[in-house]
């Protein structure tokens, strides 16, 4: 299969502080892949390098074989390499249908009408609220907005940051279901940032695990969710002491602002 993404040697810093460091990952055309890690390990940081929030200061992006580190987010967006950022961040007074026109402004084809159809089909709530401003919203809502705003960009890789963020077990698997469907039906590849392991280690192909802005595993999920030292530190079976040894905590769920 077809490498869509490969990242060499990442390393993002803010001022003096480096957040993400030594990451490599490879990502084949139409899978699901995870990176999961503790708050602070550097995800969201590697999501935003990526789509071009930030710069890194050193290492590689190719995207469809080309180099994107370094290029504003919106071009990297016209190349199809697009984020839907942690928190939503939805545009709140304006519509839910106006909120996903936004998600197409890279774009000039004809083809966006379609693709507002097919982002309704796959979210009918949106639908049904199409005329409502989109801050008043439930959480959920939102979730699925931002991610159908960045569907209209029409992504080849599509990279979500934490969309379990603040939403009950069910409404998460509801959310990864939906992604499932959007993998099977579009062939659109998928880089997903969780906080809930099991979820995620259940729904996608290939995981990494962050620690300290590192990459410390990388493997096959149904692998990663059986090793033991993951399952202890990720999977609730015992004291959180990651895998690479040093003291950390888990996860203190995060809620929505
Ligand atoms: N704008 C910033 N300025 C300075 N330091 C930052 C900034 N954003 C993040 N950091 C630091 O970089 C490191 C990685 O942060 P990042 O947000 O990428 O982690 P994360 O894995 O997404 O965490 P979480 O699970 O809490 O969202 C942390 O130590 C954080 O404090
Ligand atoms: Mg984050």
């Amino acid at each position: 299969m077809d490498v869509l993404l490969q990242v060499r040697n990442l390393e993002t810093w803010y001022g003096p502080i480096m957040a993400i460091q030594g990451v490599n990952l490879e990502l084949r055309a139409g899978r699901i892949v995870t990176v999961l890690g503790a708050n602070g390990a550097g995800k969201t940081t590697l999501l935003n390098t990526l789509a071009g929030v930030i710069d890194p200061f050193k290492g590689q992006v190719l995207f469809n074989g080309q180099a994107v580190q370094g290029l504003d987010a919106d071009e990297v967006c016209r190349r199809g390499l697009v984020l839907a950022p942690e928190g939503r961040q939805v545009f709140p007074f304006l519509s839910v249908r106006d909120n996903l026109g936004m998600g197409a402004y890279t774009r000039r084809d004809a083809g966006i009408r379609a693709d507002l159809e097919r982002v309704y089909q796959w979210f009918p709530r949106l639908r049904e609220r199409q005329s409502q401003q989109a801050g008043l919203l439930s959480g959920g809502e939102q979730q699925m907005l931002a991610i159908g705003r960045a569907l209209m960009a029409r992504p080849r890789l599509l990279m979500l940051d934490e969309p379990s963020l603040g939403l009950s077990p069910i409404l998460t698997k509801e959310i990864f279901q939906i992604i499932g469907r959007i993998r099977d039906e579009t062939g659109t590849a998928i880089l997903v940032v969780e906080q809930n392991a099991a979820v995620a280690l259940a729904h996608a192909d290939d995981g990494y695990i962050m620690e300290l802005g590192r990459i410390v595993a990388a493997d096959a999920c149904d692998v990663l969710a059986q090793k033991a030292d993951v399952r202890q530190s990720y999977l609730g079976g015992g004291q959180a002491t990651g895998l690479s040894g040093t003291a950390q905590r888990w996860k203190q769920r995060k809620t929505w602002r």
